[in-house]
């Protein structure tokens, strides 16, 4: 077992059995997560909804620690997208109260784990309590190197293009015939990370809900019926053992003009 896993994993348990099944020369760089189905969660349990959000950052701190101990190098997580204003007033506050907890809380797990936070989404919108945690917490954890945990708050795909747009045309040193799919990707909120290989949703959706628009062209999609307060690490390994077996061929034919080749 590699060394990051010693006491994370039972011997004998199911993630060791799904873990001996994974090729670790071959795991995903970046993993980008659609955490869905806490409202559903709670409501099969006759809960509020909140009390499914407050069971999904359980699930955010086991996949988080495991996706770090497994060695991916990237995981994004979508917590709050800009259509979520849209929800009731207080189910909106107590989602923002949860999120500045959890930052307040969590930033010694990202610490101990080498991780570096890096929020996403469009800052200014975001409740002023919660954007000190945001800045204390980047802040801590800036040099941080083994994982970038990206947590996508007030994000919006489609508006991450315009304000990237946006960005280009008020810098004077923008060059329209030197613009292309790498300069763009540079005006992103993601500026400098790799795309995602993998896009994991929970909760059955078949929907990618205005996330990473631009990033996930060639991401491989991987959904479960299994809702975000249930989700943990055993999950990341079904999906992350899925993902090696894809092939992932970027438009090309296979190389061994098997059965992904194009027909002729
Ligand atoms: C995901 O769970 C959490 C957020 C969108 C913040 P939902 O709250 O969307 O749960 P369902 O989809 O209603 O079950
Ligand atoms: C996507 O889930 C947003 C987050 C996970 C933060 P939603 O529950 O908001 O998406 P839809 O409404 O089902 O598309
Ligand atoms: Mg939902």
């Amino acid at each position: 077992m590699i060394p990051d896993l010693k006491g994370f994993i039972k011997p004998g348990s199911v993630e060791d059995a799904l873990v001996r099944r994974l090729d670790f020369k071959r795991l995903p760089v970046h993993v980008a997560v659609i955490m869905d189905g806490n409202g559903r969660w709670a409501k099969r349990r006759n809960l509020p909804r909140v009390e499914g959000h407050r069971a999904g950052s359980k699930s955010v701190r086991a996949v988080v620690e495991a996706s770090a101990r497994l060695g991916i190098k990237v995981l994004s997580l979508y917590a709050f997208s800009k259509e979520n204003w849209k929800r009731p007033r207080n189910e909106v506050a107590l989602l923002w109260s949860l999120l500045e907890d959890y930052l307040k809380k969590e930033d010694r797990i990202l610490v101990k784990n080498d991780i570096r936070l890096r929020v996403i989404g469009q800052k200014e919108g975001i409740p002023a309590s919660v954007r000190r945690q945001i800045d204390r917490v980047e802040a801590l954890t800036a040099d941080n190197t083994r994982m970038t945990c990206c947590l996508a708050l007030n994000y919006g795909g489609r508006s991450e293009i315009v304000d990237g747009v946006r960005r280009l045309l008020a810098d004077p040193k923008t060059d329209p015939a030197a613009l292309d799919e790498d300069s763009f990707g540079d005006a992103l909120y993601t500026a400098g990370l790799p795309d995602p290989d993998l896009l994991i949703r929970t909760s059955g959706e078949l929907r990618v809900s205005n996330f990473l628009l631009w990033q996930i062209a060639y991401a491989e999609i991987w959904v479960t019926p299994e809702l975000w307060p249930d989700f943990r690490a055993r999950h990341l390994l079904e999906a992350f053992i899925d993902y090696q077996k894809r092939e992932r061929r970027f438009g090309a034919v296979s190389p061994g003009g098997g059965a992904g080749s194009a027909k002729p």
